[in-house]
This record gives C-alpha cells, structure tokens and sequence, in this order.
C-alpha cells in the first residue's frame, strides 16, 4: 500500500476487519474497537486525520504512569534552558555513545521552539544509539515525530505495522502512536524533528503543476502485524516535555487489522522529482520542499522539512550556490552524506548547524571563490544528500547544544577574509579612507 493521508485498510488475520461500521456492537473474535486520531473531530475533512483500530486488548490497559528516571537529553518546549543567541552555531556529528543505549536514552535535543501545550512549534533531536529497544516502546504524546536516519537502518516496530528506514529514507511516527526501534545493522544515528504543530503533509505545487517534488504515491504505510504476548512490556511516553513510563502486562503491540488516515509512513528522499531553474539563478529552497507542517499564516510554515538531493545544476550567468542571505525563517540544517554545496568542510555528515532569524550567512570563502570562478556548463552535483527544517519560530539552542565540545567555536570564520569589493570613489559617499 502506498499513499499519504490516504485512506487504507489492512488486518493480519482475515475477518478481523469490521466491514460497514466503525465500532459494531461485536466485533470480529471479540477485538477491541479503539480510535486514534490525529486531528480535532471536527477538522475540515481535508484536514482530518484518524485510524480505526482492532486489538487483542485496550491501549488503555496499563497501570499509572510514573517519572522516567533515567537520565535523558531528551527536553522540550518551552525552551529556556539556556538564553537564545543570534550566533551561527554548527556541531560536529554526534558520537556514537560507549555505553548500551536505545533510542529512547539516545535522543539528544540540540534546539526548538514553541510549546507542545500549545500546539505550536517543534523540537529537533538528534539520535545515537547502539542498542535495541527490547520489550519497551516509546510513545510521543506531544508531536509527530520526523525521523531522518543518517547512518544505520533501523526497524519501526509500531502499532500499526513494522518496517525498516535507512538512510536516504524518512519515517513519521504519529503522535500518540507507541513504536520500538531495532538496529538492523549495528549503531545508528539520525535526525528527528519532533512536530507540535499541524501535521507534516504534502506542500501545495501552485504553478508547478499536478506533478512534481514529492509524490504521494511515494509515501508507503505498513500493513496490520500483531504479537501475541503476555509478558511484561514497558512503555516510556513524553508528556508535556517529560518522560513517564508504565509497565503493563503485554505487548502494545497488539493490533490485528486497522483502517483509516492516520499511519506511519516512510518515504525514500531519492525518488523526490527535483525542480531548478533552467534559466539562471538560484531559487529559494522552498522548492526542494517534502513536506510542510503548515500555520494559520498562509506560506509560512510551522516546520517545512526541505532536502537538498544530487540534481543537475544549468543556470547561466548565475552564482549557483546559495547565496548570501539574512532569513525570517530559522534554519536547522543537517547532512546524511556527502558535502553540501555551500561549505567545504566543516560540515560533516552527522553534524548539524542552526542559522536563527536574521543570522547573516551564506557559502563560506572557498565555495564563494570556486563558485565565481566556476565554468557554468550543466553539471550534476552528485555530492550528498542535506536537508533543511525550516520554521517561521526562531530556535532556542538547549544547554548541550550550547555547551557540548562538538559545538565549533570557529564556525564564524567560514565568513571571513572576504575582499572588500572596490567601487570608485564618489563625492560625499561617507568615504572615509585617506
Ligand atoms: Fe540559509
């Protein structure tokens, strides 16, 4: 199956699906009718977004919740751990921890902005972690999460179904929605942006036309898969920016058919159609756009989740890089492999960087040098694959972010050193040279 915000139907074992009605006063062998949603009720029907669920036993089966406590990097909004800066920051990739730990302990926040309570904004994690997660789920209740791996495949366990991503693949992992991750191939890293806001969708083509970016049919939902086990299983849920857990006495894991719009979806980022210029200049990134978490502001995004994929660079008489630019939109950026077109070094795979509101940046000298230089002929950048989240909320970095040694305390001088340009001199221009 394959779609997103579709509608899909699926059960593990045949007959188990109610067919004509939501909640039947019997359902098939006796399962459990259960619904999630992801949208207020009464969301426009474009916007609406719920799955119905049949299971062994209710979700809501599980003694009371108490305090996580392990300790976690994992923080929230509001952020005010730390005051907000207006410096560029950029970070070396995150190490791979030496001691055993999943992905529940090795989620590590790096910045965000707004307030889950709210409603509004998002957190943005990175993940380390060398450890499966064995009889324990995690479960968001503040946001969507965005999973972008960038070394490492992983197995999503969810209640809805179970598959794989790796790198050059994303996840969204409904809020709510209780998951485990396996390591397929050893340690894992990867990004997360975790959504407070509306939920990620398909952003709009306007003159692009019906096709083009990502494509819908791209998107793939897994299909109905349950356990059937009675053994003790715990379950580690975010709340309002803190971490809770509760051991109950089976799997969560426990749904035999489901139908509905709200589902995990994965999409690989190498079938994204590209768009350019095929004239001259460099567009705005919006147009590498994937997907967007949209606002009450037309245009101007909660989150958008933006790549920057191997493409075939034409333009004429054009600096191709990025140019220089001061944004009202804050940039989190982070790399999955290769390098990115705008820095020689210093940006390494696994690393991170954050350009706020306002925050003066652009190519560093050599990319500078080499782009004005640069023979325009067409040519294929085939270097790596970057990606951007983008928000109309400036971030707040978190104590680690600020404080950790991966933090480059020379990240500044990717901007200097540059020439002055030479204009001829003009009468009363404030020429204040000898
Ligand atoms: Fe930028």
């Amino acid at each position: 199956m394959s779609g997103f915000g579709n509608h899909f139907s699926t059960e593990a074992v045949a007959g188990a699906l109610p067919q004509g009605r939501n909640s039947p006063q019997h359902v098939p062998y006796g399962l459990y009718a259960e619904q999630l949603s992801g949208t207020a009720f009464t969301a426009p029907r474009t916007e609406n977004r719920r799955s119905w669920l049949y299971r062994l036993r209710p979700a809501a089966s599980h003694p009371p919740y108490s305090r996580y406590d392990r300790p976690s990097l994992l923080r929230s909004g509001p952020f005010h751990e730390v005051p907000p800066t207006p410096n560029r920051l950029r970070w070396d990739p995150l190490p791979i921890p030496r001691t055993p730990t999943d992905f529940v302990d090795g989620m590590v926040s790096y910045c965000g902005a707004g307030d889950p309570a709210m409603a509004s904004g998002l957190g943005i994690h990175l993940y380390a972690v060398n450890l499966s997660m064995k009889r324990r789920a995690f479960c968001n209740a503040d946001g969507e999460l965005l999973i972008v791996p960038q070394e490492g495949a992983l197995c999503l366990y969810t209640e809805l179904g179970r598959f794989t991503v790796s790198p050059q693949q994303i996840a969204i992992i409904p809020r709510g929605l209780r998951f485990r991750v396996e390591l397929i191939d050893g340690d894992a890293r990867g990004y997360i942006c975790e959504n407070y806001g509306a939920l990620f969708r398909l952003p709009d083509l306007g003159p692009i036309g019906a096709n083009g970016l990502a494509n819908a049919r791209d998107f793939q939902t897994p299909v109905a898969w349950f356990e059937d086990d009675d053994a003790p299983f715990e379950i580690v849920q975010k709340f309002r920016g803190t971490l809770w857990k509760t051991t109950q006495h089976h799997s969560p894991f426990d749904i035999v058919a489901w139908h509905g719009n709200l589902a995990p979806v994965r999409y690989d980022m190498r079938h994204f159609n590209t768009m350019n210029t095929v004239s001259y200049d460099h567009p705005d990134p919006s147009i590498f756009t994937v997907l967007t978490s949209p606002t009450d502001t037309p245009g101007t995004a909660n989150c958008d989740f933006v790549i920057f994929p191997p493409r075939w660079m034409v333009a004429e008489d054009s600096f191709r890089p990025p140019w220089f630019h001061r944004n009202v939109m804050s940039e989190f950026m982070g790399l999955i492999h290769g390098a990115y077109d705008a820095k020689e070094g210093g940006f390494a795979p696994g690393g991170a960087s954050l350009h706020n509101c306002m925050s003066g940046h652009g190519p560093d000298r050599p990319s500078y040098e080499r782009a004005i230089h640069a023979d325009l002929s067409p040519v294929r950048t085939d270097n790596g694959m970057a990606f951007m989240f983008e928000s109309r909320f400036a971030f707040s970095p978190t104590r680690f972010a600020m404080e950790t040694p991966l933090c480059q305390l020379d990240y500044d001088d990717c901007w200097a050193g540059f020439q002055k340009a030479q204009v001829p001199r003009q009468p009363d221009n404030g020429d204040k040279q000898a």
